[in-house]
């Protein structure tokens, strides 16, 4: 069955039970009040009886006399509204009117109505008297009266009986009911038509959301559907815009990756070529011996460093897929930043002579930090290498911070910087501002600043990095100096 008529049928099942249930309760209701009302009317109408016709006797309480033409009057009166009455003496005997037929009062309603109680009777059917009249269905009021005398004693004188037709009363119930069966009709239409719309807006938001799912699965995820927050279907729909909109930059991020995997591969393959081909002309040479012996030492060596570009190159590769997909272990420790530092500086001092730069460290005697003691060194060579790579005759500084809830570490440089478009992409694998630059003799996969994010995002850290084309740049790093417990 489809969603909406399902829906529907749920909706009006409620809609339909409640009505019904009401309906009933008041049917039944209105029944109760109709009789009750009869049945206090039939009651006035006993007393004002006795008051106007029973006369009972001041020296002799059991004597008891009626005063036949206000009772005639009376019957005329009741008959007109469908009513009749009957009175007994206190030997249940009917007094009025003069029948012979008239049966007694059952023994069990006299023995109440001689406890004082009133009794109200119901006759559903039609009923076939002593005389053989037949007597529609009807419903009384038996009453008592008494006399109490001057000890203080009750005497049971008179019993009077109202009866009504039950025909009368059904008709009004019935009238009651029908209206009451119109307005439950109109109450199910209504509740049907709006089960209706109420599932025909659930259903249509469903039906977006699968038309969205299928252009998804069709590989387009360019969808993104209106929501009000509402409600769960609601939710529903921002989750998967989220989903659509996760898988769309997904789907970039790889199209961007392949993109640079592509331009490594061939950059990889143009930068291989070169020191294979020189290994391959020296081993040849040295096959064919036509190498002369003297040179023979610094071809070994040539081909020695060649061979030492090409293992860094595939070092580098596998070392940054391991941090990228968590599989090295931190070795992490707290130590003083200043002393691995200063060993850096001395290390590169060398290098940054050859390009006529001025290298420094500075900072305070100790500045603690929390991390892997090597790949700290790793990453702080990689950015200090960096900054000597991009500058000439210049300056680079590394400054040594304590701030409030970790260390700080600043290198700058007054190199050729870069552009914010460049400045954007430099975290990225393989990603070089200026693709045109080969080898240089540092060697450039532009894989260090990739392997630096990662690391640092192994560490909690983080690194940010100002830089203006031709003024050079500075990169701050900011490091946790204590193991953070959690809590
Ligand atoms: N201090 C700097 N000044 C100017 N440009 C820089 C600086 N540091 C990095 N860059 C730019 O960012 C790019 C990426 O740097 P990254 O260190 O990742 O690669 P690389 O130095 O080219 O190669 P390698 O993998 O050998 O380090 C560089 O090619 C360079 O264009
Ligand atoms: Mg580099």
């Amino acid at each position: 069955m489809r969603l909406v008529y399902q829906q529907m049928l749920a909706f009006f099942a409620v809609i339909a039970s409640v009505l019904l249930l009401l309906g009933l309760s008041f049917s039944s209701m209105t029944k109760d009040m109709v009789y009750q009302n009869t049945w206090t009317s039939l009651e006035k109408y006993a007393n004002s009886l006795v008051e106007q016709s029973v006369r009972i006797s001041a020296g002799d309480p059991k004597r008891v006399s009626f005063d036949s033409e206000s009772l005639l009057n009376s019957e005329v009166l009741l008959r007109n509204q469908s009513m009749h009455f009957t009175i007994y003496n206190r030997d249940n005997t009917a007094v009025f009117p003069d029948n012979v037929y008239i049966s007694k009062i059952k023994a069990s309603d006299w023995k109440k109505l001689n406890r004082g109680e009133i009794v109200q009777r119901v006759t559903d059917r039609q009923t076939k008297t002593a005389s053989g009249k037949i007597e529609p269905a009807m419903t009384d009021v038996l009453k008592p009266y008494f006399y109490t005398d001057k000890q203080n004693k009750r005497h049971l004188v008179a019993v009077v009986k109202v009866g009504a037709y039950i025909s009368n009363i059904n008709s009004n119930i019935a009238k009651i009911n029908s209206n009451l069966t119109k307005a439950l009709a109109v109450a199910s239409i209504v509740a049907l038509l709006l089960a209706y719309f109420i599932s025909r807006y659930l259903t249509l938001r469903i039906n977006r959301l699968r038309r969205a799912t299928n252009q998804v699965a069709r590989g387009d995820y360019d969808v993104q559907l209106p929501s009000q927050n509402h409600d769960e279907i609601d939710d529903l729909v921002n989750d998967f815009n989220n989903m659509a909109f996760s898988l769309q930059a997904s789907r970039k991020e790889i199209e961007r990756q392949e993109e640079r995997r592509r331009a490594f591969m061939a950059d990889a393959a143009h930068e291989m070529r070169t020191p294979l081909t020189t290994i391959n002309g020296l081993l040849e040479g040295l096959a064919y011996d036509a190498i002369p012996e003297d040179s023979k030492a610094q071809s070994i060596e040539l081909m020695r460093n060649e061979t030492k570009r090409l293992i860094r190159l595939v070092n580098e590769n596998l070392d940054y897929e391991k941090i990228r997909n968590n599989q090295i272990a931190l070795n992490k420790r707290e130590f003083n930043a200043m002393t691995p530092l200063r060993t850096l500086v001395e290390q590169l001092q060398q290098r940054a002579e050859a390009k006529h730069d001025t290298l420094t460290v500075n900072g305070l005697d100790e500045v603690p930090v929390y991390a892997d003691y090597d790949r700290f060194v790793q990453i702080m060579f990689n950015i200090t290498a960096n900054a000597i790579q991009f500058t000439d005759n210049g300056q680079i500084t590394i400054l040594a911070q304590r701030g409030n809830h970790g260390s700080v570490f600043k290198v700058s440089d007054t190199g050729i910087g870069m552009t914010d478009e460049q400045l954007a992409n430099i975290w990225e694998r393989y990603y070089k501002a200026d693709p045109s630059r080969t080898s240089t003799k540092y060697g450039e996969s532009g894989l260090g600043l990739a392997i630096v994010h990662q690391l640092v995002l192994l560490h909690q850290g983080r690194i940010d990095v100002m830089s203006k084309k031709g003024e050079g740049q500075l990169l701050r790093l900011f490091y946790q100096t204590r193991k953070i417990v959690k809590q």
